[in-house]
Formats: C-alpha cells, structure tokens, sequence
C-alpha cells in the first residue's frame, strides 16, 4: 500500500451532518450524517476502503475513497476500532446490496479507539469453530457476533413481547425476592449462601412467592433470574437461567392450558411482528413456522405407549412403565418425531413436586404439564396447586421438608384457599426454539453452568 502524507481534515463547506444511529441511516437519503460505532468488517485498497460499521441498531456499509483510503491513518484501522464516519447516504444502485439498502459515501472520518492488531486483534480472540470454552472466555467479544447479538435482540422482543401478552391476559408483574429460605423443586439442585449467619438459598422459583399474591393482586407474574445447582451437563441446562412464571386463581386445569397456549403463540406473533426481531428469527430459524392452537394433548400415560411403540427405551435402557421419568433424551427423541408443541399432561405424583394437585378422576396422576418444542424438549413446567392445607401438609411432609418454614405458603390456604396453578418458562430454552440454537448457553448474556461462572 502506498502511503500518501495526508491530513484527513472535514471540509467546513459541507452541510452540517445530522448525527444519527445507524437503524435511521436508510431514511436520511442523500443526507449528510454523522455515524458512530464499531469497525464491523475491513477492506483497504490503495484507492478505496470498504467498511462496514456496527452500532449495536444495525450494519451500515461506508466508503472511503480517494484521499481517504490512501491517508496514513486509515491504514492503521483495525477490525473493532471505533471511529465516527461523516459522509453522504446514497441509495444503492440496482443490483448492489447492504444493509438498509444504503451507502455510507464517507468524506471524513474521526478515529474515537483503535482496536489491537496482531497477536492480540479480534479475529485471534474470537475465531469461528473454536473450543467453546474458549470462546466464552471472550463472551464480552463474542456478543459483538452477527449471531448472537441477534439472538439478544431476539430475546429483548421477547421479553417485551411477552409482557405485553400478560397485560393483555390480565396478569400484573411482581418482583419476588432472590434470596429465600425454602425450596420448591428438590433440595438437590438448591445453592447454599450464607445469610449473616443463617443458611438461605438463591430461589429455584418464585412459584410459592406468586401464590401468595394471588389474594392481594389476582393473577400475577414474574421475570426472575432462578438458580440451580444442575449436575447435568446438557445443552440445555443453566446454573442461572431467567425464570418467566405466571400464577392464576380461580380457574380450571384447561382454562390454565388455554392460557398458556394463548400466552406461547401471541408472544411468537409478536415478536414475528416486530420490525427487528422479526427478520432476525427468519434469519436464525429460516424453517421457523409459528405454531399454531390447539396444541397437541398427549397424557403421560399415553405418552408411555408411544414411547415403546417407537422402540424408544427408559434411562435404563428398558422399555418404559408406568411411573417412570421421560428423561431428556426420550423427551427429545419423541418431541423431535412428532415435530409439533405439545402440551405433556397428567404426570405420576412420584415424578412431580408435592405442591400439585391429583387429577378427580385418578388419584395416581397430577393437574401436571410440560410444554415440549421440537428441538429443545420441554421449554414450559405447570400444574394446579394443592388447595387444602391438610393436604398441602402431607406433600410437605412426603418431600421431607421442614414446614415451618413454609408457614407463610401454607397461609395461603389457611386464609381463604381457591383454586389455582401456574407455570414456569424457561427464557432460553424457548429462545433456543425459537432462534434455532444447538444449546441455551446460546440465549444467555453470560452463561452460568457448572464449572462457569465467569466473565
Ligand atoms: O419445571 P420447573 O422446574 O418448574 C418450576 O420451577 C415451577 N415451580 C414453575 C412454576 O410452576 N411456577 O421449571 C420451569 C421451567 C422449565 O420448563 C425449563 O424451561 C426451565 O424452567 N428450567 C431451566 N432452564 C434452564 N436451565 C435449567 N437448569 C432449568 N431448569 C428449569
């Protein structure tokens, strides 16, 4: 590259340039603009520079001609550095494409931080196909990605997606505390904290929390980080994991599966509609079909027919019986084959926690259900809750759990009981289904699981 001794300085002649982030670039057609934000991609030649420049709303393709691109200083431009490109949007001619459809004609640009070259540039810290370990110990780098900055934006429209469902259903949000000192899914899987002197866990859910709102607020919900001490090593479990739960009263075991249909498919709507997300779906999940209700009712029992018709064996490699666990690979395996949402209803009461309520007709058998999605298994756990205290009592006591501590959960009944149940979402296992991810760790900001806890 020949070096000319250029100054790169503006030109006061021009209009002023209107500053502007890039998602508003397309509109400002033969404007004079001012950009800023990350060297997204690189390409020098003596006579013209093509970049494409990153501000976290979208991708803008610039050039840099003449002086510009034979100036010192722009050989010292490095992928990631950050800069302000002044310049002209001009529309595409026939035939070209970029984002927005657009061109940066840049006519002056300001360095704000260059970025390592070398040993220490980014394409050595984040390279394609590396050890995954790896690459989340550059997570900060790795969020900079096509890919997963998509699946972030992705799952902010979920969020806000699913908000917007729960006001419609009527369902008010509560922020539950973090830090408890009782457990509702298993003792195995609690972390331990040492709360000035006394022995507290970080939640696994918020579930009894929720319930106790129900006679203050009704129907209430909660977006929650839960925790568990998972010592599986699956691409589908977390340590940490944002915990969407819901909690309705005075309502059947069906009006609860109708909700929660309603609840999966108008969040999807929503986020497909989304003039961001929407296309970022399309692009993760080319295949992706919005599911649509009523979503298959498969009862766990028939779910154990077709398991053994399929040929498909229990964890101990043996056809399955009544009462055994679906674990995840089974689950897979038949969720995949039949290919479509479906509602797994009516587990054994040795498979589920002791705050669900029996089925009238079958005393074996739980108000339980799993949602289960192609490709990831089971995104969604619900069920109707226990009404008496008596016999809330005896489930407490069956798990082997101290109830004074739960005093508070069981005034719930005591003070004036109803009918209700609820659920539990998963926040990356549904945005693995919905973005088309091998694993959840893909859906998190910073993934925790065993073993990880860092950056
Ligand atoms: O089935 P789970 O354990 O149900 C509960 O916690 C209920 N108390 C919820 C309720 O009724 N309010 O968890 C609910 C969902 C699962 O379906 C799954 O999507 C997700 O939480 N989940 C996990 N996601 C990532 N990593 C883990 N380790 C998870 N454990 C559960």
């Amino acid at each position: 590259l020949e070096l000319m001794n250029i100054t790169i300085e503006e030109d006061k002649n021009l209009p002023k340039a209107e500053v502007m982030k890039i998602n508003k670039a397309h509109l400002a057609v033969n404007q004079r603009v001012k950009v800023s934000g990350w060297i997204h991609r690189l390409r020098l030649s003596k006579s013209v520079g093509f970049v494409v420049l990153r501000d976290g709303t979208g991708y803008l393709q610039a050039v840099l001609s003449s002086n510009l691109a034979k100036a010192y200083q722009t050989s010292t431009l490095t992928l990631e550095s950050t800069v302000s490109l002044y310049g002209t949007v001009k529309k595409l001619p026939e035939g070209k494409t970029a984002p927005g459809g657009v061109e940066l004609d840049v006519d002056y640009y300001e360095i704000v931080g260059l970025a390592p070259s070398g040993d220490e540039a980014f394409t050595n810290k984040v390279q394609e196909g590396a050890d995954p370990s790896l690459l989340l110990d550059q997570r900060h780098l790795v969020l900079r990605g096509e890919t997963i900055s998509a699946v972030m934006k992705v799952r902010a429209a979920f969020l806000k997606s699913i908000r917007r469902v729960f006001d419609e259903e009527g369902l008010t949000e509560v922020t539950p505390p973090c830090m408890v000192q009782t457990q509702v899914e298993g003792g195995s899987t609690l972390f331990k904290l040492d709360y000035y002197g006394e022995e507290a866990y970080l939640t696994q859910s918020s579930q009894l929390y929720l319930e106790t709102c129900l006679p203050s607020l009704g129907n209430v919900y909660c977006i929650q980080e839960s925790f568990r001490a998972e010592k599986s090593h699956t691409r589908r479990h977390l340590s940490e994991y944002s915990h969407i739960e819901g909690e309705l009263c005075f309502l059947s075991f069906e009006d609860l599966l109708d909700h929660i249909e309603r609840l999966i498919t108008n969040t999807v709507k929503y986020i497909l509609e989304d003039p961001v997300a929407g296309p970022l779906v399309k692009q993760l999940n080319p295949g992706f079909e919005a599911p649509t209700t009523p979503f298959m009712r498969l009862e766990y029992k028939d779910a154990i027919t077709w398991l053994n018709e399929h040929d498909i064996k229990n964890e101990e490699g043996e056809a399955f019986k009544f009462g055994d666990d679906i674990a995840e690979a089974a689950e897979r395996k038949m969720t995949d084959t039949i290919g479509v949402p479906i509602f797994l209803t009516r587990f054994p009461l040795t498979l589920k926690s002791f705050y669900m309520k029996r089925c009238a007709d079958d005393p074996r058998v739980t108000e339980s259900v799993d949602v289960l999605m192609p490709n990831v298994g089971e995104i969604t756990g619900g069920s109707m809750r226990i009404e008496s205290t008596e016999e809330l009592m005896a489930g407490i006591t069956r798990e082997g759990i101290d109830p004074s501590s739960y005093y508070w959960f069981i005034d719930q009944r005591r003070y004036g009981t109803s009918p209700h149940g609820g659920y539990g979402i998963g926040t990356e296992r549904i945005l693995a289904w919905l973005c088309n991810r091998y694993t959840v760790r893909d859906c998190s900001l910073y993934p925790r699981f065993t073993g990880r806890c860092k950056p």
